[in-house]
């Protein structure tokens, strides 16, 4: 006899076989416990299945091996830092496209100052080229104050831009553009975008006019 035809058969004898609430019964050759019983609906109490035991189990193995690697050991990132992690890639991504559109206007300028590894570039570049006359921390020497509001030639990120490009040579302010090209001089004033309004301490007067905005 097929297992269906076995099935059909006890379930067709079902009712009188076991009737009562919590009776054992015989059914398709396995025993079967009925714990409850209502409107004539049975509930059985069977075995649960080795798939579905097997998946429970994995699921526990695995909230173990999880809990251990993120709480216990703290192997993996924690949300914090994946989450850190996507926003520097997506100021990677936001610099690249911005260079790739030329970021010569303000909020491509911006833009750049929101990367990390283009500030550092610039930093570099800001190192090797201005502290003589800027002062290591941007305080200002020779030249001026690169970490307080005030600008001779204009705060707007475009205008730095075109001071440290073009520079101001009759009063010692050297031109980079032309040695550093346009992609690192972006670079170098990304980086001074990050310094000014920093007020760094010992750093040199004040020149020139207000500017508020970032
Ligand atoms: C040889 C000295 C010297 C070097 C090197 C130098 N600067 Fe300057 N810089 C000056 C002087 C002097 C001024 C002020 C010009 C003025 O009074 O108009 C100035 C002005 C500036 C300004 C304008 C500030 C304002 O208030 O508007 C910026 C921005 C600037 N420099 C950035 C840089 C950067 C970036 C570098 C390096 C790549 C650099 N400078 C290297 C001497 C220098």
């Amino acid at each position: 006899m097929s297992v269906e035809a076995e099935g059909a058969g006890a379930q067709k004898s079902g009712p009188e076989r076991h009737g009562k609430r919590g009776r054992a019964v015989e059914m398709a050759g396995a025993e079967v416990r009925v714990v409850h019983t209502y409107d004539d609906i049975e509930e059985y109490d069977n075995e649960l299945p080795n798939w579905w035991l097997y998946t429970l189990f994995g699921t526990m193995v695995f909230a173990l091996g999880y809990f251990f690697w993120y709480e216990v050991l703290r192997a993996g990132p924690s949300q914090q830092q994946s989450y850190e992690a996507s926003r520097v890639e997506d100021r990677r991504r936001d610099a690249e496209r911005a260079r790739r559109l030329g970021a010569m206007n303000d909020d491509g300028l911006r833009t750049l100052s929101h990367d990390a590894a283009t500030v550092e570039q610039g930093r570099t570049l800001y190192v090797q080229n201005c502290v003589a006359c800027h002062r290591a921390d941007g305080g200002g020497l020779i030249g001026p104050n690169l970490t307080d509001n005030q600008w001779i030639h204009g705060g707007e990120p475009l205008r730095v831009f075109r001071t440290v490009s073009e520079g101001v040579v009759a009063k010692g302010m050297p031109a980079w553009g032309a040695q550093l090209g346009p992609d690192r001089t972006m670079s170098v004033v990304a980086y001074l975008l990050t310094l000014r309004n920093t007020n760094v301490a010992g750093g040199k007067a004040a020149q020139g006019e207000v500017y508020a905005g970032n």
